[in-house]
């Protein structure tokens, strides 16, 4: 089942063949860009962000490929050393951005190392096209039980053993919204509490300030129901993301990202806020 996306003039080609696999399992993204439109609003997409290991075939080398070839340029790099993350921003002018991570494996548990491995060996063993990004787990499902042991040890990495390759939220332009007073962020964060929505609280409802460039906030991930080598459970999707950027001393709007932000962005698909 696809959604059909709301505004598909604001993506381009490099993000728009990520939408559909995100709608799929994004009910709370796919409702707030329709109640958005209902209120006159056009949603531009600040952003988008995969996830991944980092293994080859799939490492952020092999997912940034892609988009290096359709004229996307490195924006930034970040660390995560708690999380054991390490990402790069991408960015191209007039095209929403790329946020890649990718989880330092070889610092994982050895259980934890052998399970990644093993379904990593599972992927072809090709150069991935912007269509890859989308197309989900590239690995047969793993059990209930592994896809639990590798939760408590990162929540990062259930995740992407449970949904493969593909967007793991869509961040909307908070600086091309016209139908909300000031402070923009702070009242589109309680309009989206009065509809239902339950933000991410982690750090406060919003992350970063004007002086460092980027404010964000985030609802927290759906839970849907996936198919476990051994039956169906619901587990945490996707979240839907806010940024609103400031300009600099040059009076450019910041383009990259901030590590403190990201860090608590990342617990949007926490089990439970
Ligand atoms: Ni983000």
């Amino acid at each position: 089942m696809t959604q059909q996306h709301p505004c598909p003039h604001t993506l381009g080609p490099a993000t728009a063949p990520l939408w559909p696999g995100y709608a799929d399992i994004s009910p709370s993204a796919v409702k707030i860009h329709h109640l958005l439109a209902q209120r006159g609003e056009e949603v531009h997409n600040d952003h988008v962000a995969l996830r991944t290991y980092n293994l080859a075939p799939i490492n952020l080398q092999a997912l940034a490929a892609p988009l290096l070839e359709m004229g996307y340029r490195p924006s930034g790099e970040y660390h995560f050393d708690v999380k054991r993350l390490d990402a790069r921003s991408y960015s191209k002018p007039g095209w929403p951005r790329v946020f890649i991570s990718e989880l330092r494996v070889q610092d994982m548990p050895q259980n934890v190392q052998d399970t990644l491995n093993a379904l990593v060996e599972q992927c072809p063993n090709r150069a991935l096209t912007i269509e890859d990004l989308a197309a989900g787990r590239p690995w047969a499902p793993v059990s209930w039980e592994t896809y639990q042991n590798l939760a408590q040890a990162s929540q990062y990495a259930a995740w992407v053993a449970a949904f493969g390759l593909r967007a793991n939220h869509f961040t909307v332009s908070v600086n091309h919204l016209k139908t909300f007073d000031t402070p923009v962020l702070a009242n589109l964060n309680a309009w989206l509490q009065t509809q239902g929505f339950t933000l991410n609280t982690r750090g406060g409802a919003i992350k970063g300030d004007p002086q460092c460039g980027l404010e964000q906030s985030s609802t927290m991930a759906d839970h849907i129901e996936v198919d476990f080598a051994d039956g169906v459970h619901a587990i945490p999707s996707c979240y839907c993301e806010f940024a609103l950027r400031h300009p600099g001393p040059d009076g450019t709007p910041f383009d990259g990202f901030v590590t403190q932000s990201a860090n608590r962005i990342f617990e949007s698909t926490a089990a439970s806020s």
